[in-house]
């Protein structure tokens, strides 16, 4: 099984869109292996988005991400999941993504947009390493 890290960001979970953003991914086919809600502290955020710490909106990100907790997901479902995922999400800029994703329907701020999902499969690996550890030892 493919497998996928999943955030439903703090503004998700502050509108209460936790459960259509979920429903989403299930009504699609693809599987919730694991989910926890949880306060994202500085330093975490700083591993998992790493790619990011030199970005001019980094600091506005770690400061958004968090303000409040986050549910994190693994998803899981067939070869291309990762993909599926990103489509379902939408474009990162919501004033941009197609209507009927994530965030074409519920956004409009580029940094509060909803959703994270990893972007490629070794994306995937290191960020379910990050955040739910034991369930990489398990495979
Ligand atoms: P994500 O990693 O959260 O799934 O989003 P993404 O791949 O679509 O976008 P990415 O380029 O990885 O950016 C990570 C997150 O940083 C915030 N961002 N703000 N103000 C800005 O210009 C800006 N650009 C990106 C967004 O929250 C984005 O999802
Ligand atoms: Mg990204």
């Amino acid at each position: 099984m493919e497998k996928t890290l999943v955030i439903c960001k703090p503004d998700a979970v502050e509108r209460g869109l936790v459960g259509e953003i979920i429903g989403r991914f299930e009504r699609k086919g693809l599987v919730i292996l694991a989910g926890e809600l949880r306060l994202l502290d500085t330093e975490v955020l700083g591993r998992h988005y790493s790619e990011h710490t030199e970005k001019p909106f980094f600091g506005d990100l770690v400061a958004f991400m968090s303000r409040s907790a986050a549910m994190l997901l693994v998803v899981g479902g067939p070869e291309g999941t990762v993909g599926v995922v990103r489509t379902l999400m939408g474009s990162t800029d919501p004033r941009q993504a197609a209507p009927g994703t994530i965030r074409g329907d519920f956004g409009l701020a580029v940094t509060e947009n909803l959703v994270h999902g990893s972007d490629a499969v070794e994306s995937a690996l290191r960020e379910i390493g990050i955040f739910f550890p034991e369930l990489e030892t398990r495979g």
